[in-house]
């Protein structure tokens, strides 16, 4: 599993020179930079060039890239490939994903160059069917993550958009469920509202809450607000240190078990306290 933060996860219109060049100083762990639904029919060839040349020509540090090519069952998405093997993104983003047979499809495409050797792939989840089919997704080769598509996935299931998720709530935690048992990332849905930051903290923190590692974002105004919510508080990492001294205060005396804050505290718990304390470090590293 990638030990990297995806708290933020910036989506950018392959298309927009000027969103590209800005994202060189945005604070996102990763982006997307997309070819697919974000690019009208008729700029997919002048998107493919000016990503490709940006790519080659601008520094996004350490933030994870991936680029978004569209459906390899549409007219675009084998030259969306050549992007892929000259720009190099580290992970192709693959939407409209169904089956396990569409990733192994892409993964012999990937095998077939030596450019592409190296190239991780990510699955949208936004259709009932690849929803159903997502444990043998995870699986497939070269996946490394999950992202959420939920504008298209409320389209399909025909439910209503709430603030509270609820008609969407399966949907979300079925390919939870399987990215977790296949120790792969998954990042929540967009929220459609970029101007609405309440609307946009209260999905961050049920996201967060549901298991999820970040949030795809579609404009640079979301991006603190992900990146707090998904980040460990100072109350948490608190608690984490305290919890390890307790425990290894109580092994020490030859005990199993310790008690902070009137809670008990086993080694599972412990686990989930280093997990809490090395996702804090990792997201220090990236600030120094
Ligand atoms: N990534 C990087 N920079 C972005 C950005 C993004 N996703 N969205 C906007 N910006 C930049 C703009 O280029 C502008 O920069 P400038 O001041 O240097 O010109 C600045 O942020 C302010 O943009 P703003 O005027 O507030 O936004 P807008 O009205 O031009 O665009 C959206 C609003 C939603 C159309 C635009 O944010 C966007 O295209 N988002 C991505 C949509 C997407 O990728 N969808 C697919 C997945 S759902
Ligand atoms: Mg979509």
């Amino acid at each position: 599993m990638d030990t990297r933060p995806f708290r933020s996860v910036l989506y950018i219109p392959g298309s927009k020179e000027r969103a590209l060049a800005k994202a060189t100083g945005l604070n996102a762990d990763a982006i997307i930079f997309d070819l697919e639904d974000a690019v009208a029919i008729d700029e997919k060839a002048s998107a493919r060039k000016l990503l490709t040349e940006t790519l080659q020509s601008l520094d996004y540090g350490s933030r994870a890239k991936l680029i978004r090519i569209n459906a390899l069952t549409t007219e675009w998405g084998t030259a969306d490939l050549e992007v892929i093997a000259t720009a190099r993104p580290e992970a192709i983003l693959l939407p409209k994903v169904d089956t396990a047979a569409q990733v192994e499809a892409l993964a012999r495409l990937l095998d077939a160059r030596p450019e592409t050797a190296e190239t991780r792939i990510w699955a949208m989840m936004e259709s009932p069917l690849g929803v159903l089919n997502a444990h043998a997704i995870a699986t497939a080769p070269r996946v490394a993550g999950f992202i959420m598509g939920t504008n298209d996935l409320a389209k399909d299931m025909g439910c209503r958009f709430r603030p509270d998720r609820l008609p969407l709530i399966t949907a979300l935690q079925l390919p939870l469920i399987a990215a977790k048992a296949a120790g792969i990332l998954a990042v929540d849905g967009v929220y459609n509202a970029f101007k609405d930051d309440d609307g946009l903290r209260s999905e961050c923190e049920q996201g967060r809450d549901l298991g999820f590692d970040g949030k795809t974002l579609i404009h640079p105004a979301q991006l603190a607000i992900a990146n707090e919510v998904f980040a460990p508080s100072e109350a948490e990492i608190d608690l984490a240190r305290r919890q390890i001294a307790a425990f290894d205060a109580a092994t020490a005396r030859g005990e199993g078990v310790a008690v902070v804050d009137g809670k008990i505290v086993e080694n599972l718990h412990i686990v989930t306290a280093r997990q809490i304390l090395g996702k804090a470090r990792a997201i220090a590293e990236l600030t120094e």
